[in-house]
């Protein structure tokens, strides 16, 4: 079986065979843990280490039992002399690593969403869709033991790659964690009581048909939060949050991370950055009956109507049949994945966790 990777890889196998052994956090590699190891050419690779598993690159070959017992970020040598240095991947390391149904919120965004949601211990969070997981597993780390995530997805096939993606990275299915199957608009409602939620996220093609089912859910002073791709999402989203009448007015930002080289006297920016993933939309729950006091400074509402806006938000024109047409995956520049794609990227995400013990195995399709 060959592991995920990260970069143009060396090739890493090992027999198929699994481990009983949770991951760990902390102290010495053990079996079951996933191990990053950064080859001389500073490249990764991302293996799991089982009792006879082996570690081949074209450069020679690791045993795991040879990684195993030592301290997390230690150098291992292989048989031809080379060395790798092997360290337990961080969680933003898995993320980026781990197989992909849909497109996942990077890193610099879930900080942002843990940010600006508040995020707390103990916190109640609904969550929709799931996609590859990539959001949840940040949630979960937010909310600790005594939070709740409660999931939601359209789609199976994407619910069973974030499944077993959080089995592989936390060593079993998080207790305080449930992936609903459906449109947040209606499986929300009987899935959660009304009020009783303190943090949305909504990472999603079309928040904007999510914010009554949202604002219903959450408590007073709750906070929705939305990520979406392009301006013109971002724009329908906060005009329904503000038609709502339900929050509070709603904040947008994004957010850029420039890497820089830092060596020597060759100290500045780095070539190559990720210049856009998305956009953040924050608003937080009125108590019931509550109505926003007016800003001063807003544009009046005599300043543009529903057939201005209509140009750029065609559903607000009136124009449902523009509407359906104007907002898929394809027209906000979205790739999706084929359904045998999908399928693989479950089977590749459930291995992963077999191999940590934290599924039980499928027997052999032909044994
Ligand atoms: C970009 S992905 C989410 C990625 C995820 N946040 C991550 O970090 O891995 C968007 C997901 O939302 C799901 N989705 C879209 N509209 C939905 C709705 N109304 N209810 C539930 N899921 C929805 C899609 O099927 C898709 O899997």
């Amino acid at each position: 079986m060959s592991d995920s990777t990260l970069n143009a890889p060396d090739t890493a196998t090992t027999d198929a065979e699994t481990t009983d052994a949770a991951p760990a956090l902390r102290g010495p590699l053990g079996f079951g843990d996933r191990v990053q190891l950064t080859g001389p050419k500073g490249r990764l690779n991302t293996i799991t280490l089982v009792p006879s598993g082996e570690f081949h690159s074209h450069k020679g070959m690791i045993k795991h039992e040879e990684i195993v017992g030592l301290p997390d970020a230690s150098v291992v040598v292989n048989n031809t002399g080379e060395e790798y240095l092997a360290m337990r991947p961080l969680l933003s390391d898995f993320v980026m690593s781990m197989p992909r149904g849909a497109a996942i919120v990077y890193p610099k965004d879930a900080a942002q969403i843990l940010s600006l949601a508040d995020i707390f211990p103990g916190a109640r969070v609904v969550e929709a869709g799931v996609g590859s997981g990539a959001l949840s597993l940040h949630l979960l780390r937010g909310i600790g033991a005594t939070g709740r995530l409660f999931s939601f997805e359209r789609r199976e096939e994407f619910a069973d790659v974030a499944r077993a993606n959080a089995a592989a990275f936390t060593g079993a299915a998080p207790e305080n964690w449930t992936v609903t199957v459906g449109d947040l608009q209606e499986t929300l409602p009987s899935s959660c009581e009304a009020g009783s939620i303190d943090r949305v996220v909504l990472d999603m093609l079309a928040p904007w048909e999510c914010v009554d089912v949202a604002a219903d859910a959450l408590a007073p002073g709750g906070v929705l939060i939305c990520y979406v791709a392009t301006v013109t999402q971002l724009s329908r989203t906060a005009e329904e949050i503000r038609r709502s009448g339900l929050f509070t007015h709603p904040q947008s930002s994004e957010t850029m991370v420039r890497g820089w080289h830092v060596e020597g006297l060759a100290v500045r920016p780095d070539h190559r950055m990720v210049a856009h993933t998305g956009f953040l939309i924050t608003a937080r729950r009125l108590a019931p009956d509550t109505k926003l006091p007016s800003l001063k400074r807003r544009a009046s509402k005599s300043e543009f109507s529903d057939a201005d806006m209509g140009t750029w938000l065609p559903d607000l024109a009136g124009d449902e049949a523009a509407a359906e047409h104007t907002w898929t995956p394809e027209a906000v520049g979205q790739w999706s994945k084929s359904d045998k794609i999908l399928r693989k990227k479950a089977r590749e995400a459930t291995k992963l966790a077999e191999q940590r013990g934290a599924l039980p195995s499928e027997p052999d399709a032909q044994a």
